[in-house]
């Protein structure tokens, strides 16, 4: 009863006690009590986090979250750098090792461009989400992504230079530390301009503090086949083109994951009044008579309760549950409500025909809900190399306990490190030989928009050998996948289709990136450091059908995953949000997250996940 006395006086508002004189344990909200606030935040993840602490600066807010705390329930696999490239929740393997208390375990339908198989696609379950789980990569998109984002939704705020204050806003940099790093032939170079630590962002964005040597050699294949050093680093809305040493999300102090937990929670749970539901789901979104969202029914440990929303519902429950959301919301759920509790109306967003076959009422037909799935994938060409690696020398019981030493002492060595270096190009004109179709509905993206991605990595082979791998991830892609829902319960993991290899043209520009792989392992600096011929997919993969064969049972999801819940104009009928991220046609729900985005930003995308949530708790703060 306390309690529940406690959480109802925060809801209308009335501070009881300041934030800094607050019990930690006060934060969070004891489950099984209804209670109400201004805004209730439904996933606190990325987005979740960042939109719930920016509006909890001035309001009473609540994040409902259905995990935990990461460094609990995964230990170091989830702070440690390195670990985040190796922990195994990352397979993609339908057999994927299972970790319950980080990763939501989804599993996709077959794919039929792809071997027919069922993909494993990691997606974070704890405070934090997916930059809980992910490999820390961090930067912006090119420019012209965010003009044509601002063209799609019809509002010119979404322009590289309207969005830049609030990219700047959450983050904070740590300029390279050279010392640490020992790596003269890795320095970064990058315009400082693109960050203002005055504004106090809680992210913390750094360049590793160490370089792997195989990754230093490959770097300078790309250098030698066309993509020089980036003059201005990946944070200045200029990629295309170029390649460099980027930042990550560490904090560089102990070299420890900064995700939007460690962050922006953090931050509010010392100054704010904000309140968190961990282990709790949200299973409903509620309406009014008046199609206004009044709160979410949410569930922990099977314990059913309601937590009211005065002001606004907020999804940010990711790219896979916030579409799921929106569509099971329209599902009673049988049970009449207990005596005292506020009527409310179950009210289902999404596709009619789909809503209908599962027994949900629907409010507002939305056929968009869960479609326009950018998933964005890759595939790699292997060879053998003669550098020494994070796997080589972790592997090696010589050097792996001065490792160890190395990251816990001085925060540096390759635990300290999750990679760092990016590239971003058109495929050349020498190499674009494709049909008519792809050609031409490549020339529709932006000049600065780029077409793939590469990645480059090295991993442990037979006899502690080095593998070194270059990836090349589709960034431009013609293909579309889609989220439905298998029953009209949140407690079913919702229908996946990833869509690869759905749309031809995906293919010629992927065996087009695959010959360019092949020309960076036959540079002058791969050469040098290459044994033996190529190990995947090897010699006997020469013509376009054989890379073609090759590709498609081979292929990766980079975890980019954007754009199920897209925005665009009123006028769209495929469109889900308006520009502020608000549902068509009810009142009093937004959705925000990586679903909001109308299409995948090319490259890594969490900087703009962060940024979208800045701009739109900006304008709730604003009364937009
Ligand atoms: C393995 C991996 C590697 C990646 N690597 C990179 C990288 O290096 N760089 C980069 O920029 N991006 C990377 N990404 C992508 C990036 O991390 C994501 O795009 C981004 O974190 C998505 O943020 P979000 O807010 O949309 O969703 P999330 O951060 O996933 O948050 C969704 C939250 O909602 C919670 N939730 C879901 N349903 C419910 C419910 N019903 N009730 C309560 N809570 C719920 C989830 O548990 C989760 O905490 C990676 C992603 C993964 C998975
Ligand atoms: C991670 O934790 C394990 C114990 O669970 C420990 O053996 C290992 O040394 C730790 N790694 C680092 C880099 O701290
Ligand atoms: C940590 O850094 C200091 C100063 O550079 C150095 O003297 C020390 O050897 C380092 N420790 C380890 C374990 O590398
Ligand atoms: C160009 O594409 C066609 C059709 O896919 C293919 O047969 C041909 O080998 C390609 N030519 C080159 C130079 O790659």
């Amino acid at each position: 009863m306390f309690h529940s006395a406690g959480i109802l006086l925060l809801g209308v508002g009335a501070a009881v006690v300041s934030a800094s004189q607050r019990l930690r344990s006060s934060a969070f909200g004891v489950p099984g009590i209804d209670a109400s606030f201004d805004y209730v935040v439904v996933g606190g993840g990325t987005a979740g986090l960042t939109i719930a602490a920016r509006l909890a600066e001035t309001a009473s807010v609540a994040v409902i979250e259905a995990g935990g705390f990461y460094q609990m329930d995964n230990g170091n696999l989830s702070v440690v750098p390195r670990n985040s490239l190796v922990q195994g929740v990352i397979s993609n393997a339908e057999a994927f090792p299972p970790q319950p208390l980080v990763d939501w375990g989804l599993v996709s339908e077959p794919q039929p461009g792809a071997g027919n198989l069922r993909y494993h696609y990691a997606q974070g379950k704890t405070l934090g989400g997916s930059s809980a789980l992910n490999t820390m990569g961090f930067h912006r998109g090119p420019k012209g992504a965010y003009e044509r984002w601002a063209e799609l939704v019809g509002d010119q705020s979404f322009t590289w230079d309207n969005l830049l204050p609030f990219f700047k806003k959450s983050c904070n940099l740590t300029p390279p530390d050279l010392e640490k790093r020992q790596a003269a032939n890795a320095t970064p170079v990058y315009d400082p301009r693109a960050f203002d630590n005055a504004l106090g962002g809680p992210l913390q964005v750094s360049w590793a503090n160490w370089v792997d040597p195989t990754v230093i050699w490959i770097a300078k294949a790309l250098e030698q086949i066309g993509l020089p050093i980036s003059p201005t680093g990946f944070n200045s809305g200029i990629i295309t083109g170029y390649s460099g040493w980027g930042t990550s999300t560490i904090d560089p102090t102990h070299a420890t994951r900064s995700s939007s937990q460690t962050s922006f929670l953090e931050k509010a749970l010392d100054e704010t009044e904000i309140i968190v539901y961990p282990n709790t789901q949200g299973m409903k979104v509620l309406f009014d008579s008046s199609k206004k969202a009044t709160g979410v029914s949410v569930s922990t440990a099977g314990l059913e309760y309601t937590i009211s929303a005065t002001k606004e519902v907020i999804v940010s429950a990711g790219v896979f549950h916030s579409p799921q959301l929106l569509m099971v919301s329209g599902k009673s759920s049988g049970l009449d409500p207990p005596e005292g509790r506020i009527a409310h109306f179950e009210l289902g967003i999404g596709p009619q025909d789909t809503l209908q076959s599962n027994g949900i009422t629907v409010v507002s037909d939305l056929p968009g809900v869960g479609q326009n799935l950018w998933d964005p994938i890759f595939m790699l060409v292997t060879n053998q190399v003669n550098t020494p690696s994070g796997p080589s020398i972790l592997m090696d019981p010589a050097t792996s306990g001065p490792a160890l030493a190395d990251y816990l002492d001085n925060a540096s060595g390759p635990y300290s490190s999750a990679g760092g270096h990016f590239s971003f190009e058109k495929i050349p004109d020498s190499m674009r030989n494709f049909t008519s179709s792809t050609a031409s509905a490549l020339a529709e993206f932006p000049a600065d928009w780029p077409e793939i991605e590469y990645d480059i990595a090295p991993f442990p082979g037979p006899d502690n050998a080095v593998i070194g791998g270059i990836g090349a991830t589709l960034t431009t892609l013609f293909s579309r996948g889609s989220v439905s829902i298998a029953s009209s319960s949140m407690a079913t993991q919702p229908l996946i289709d990833l869509g690869w290899l759905s749309n031809p043209a995906d293919v010629e520009i992927l065996v087009a990136a695959f010959k360019r792989c092949r020309q960076l392992w036959n540079t002058d600096a791969a050469n040098s450091i290459k044994v033996g011929p190529e190990l995947v997919p090897g010699a006997t993969v020469q013509t376009d059908e054989e890379i073609a064969t090759y590709i498609r049972s081979n292929l990766y999801q980079i975890f980019h995953a954007s754009a199920t819940c897209a925005m665009g104009k009123s006028s769209d009928p495929m469109a889900v949000l308006d520009s502020g991220a608000r549902v068509y046609g009810v009142q009093g729900l937004r959705v925000v997250d990586a679903s909001s985005f109308p299409f995948a930003i090319p490259g890594h995308p969490q900087a703009s996940v962060y940024m979208l949530a800045e701009k739109i708790a900006d304008a709730i703060k604003k009364g937009n």
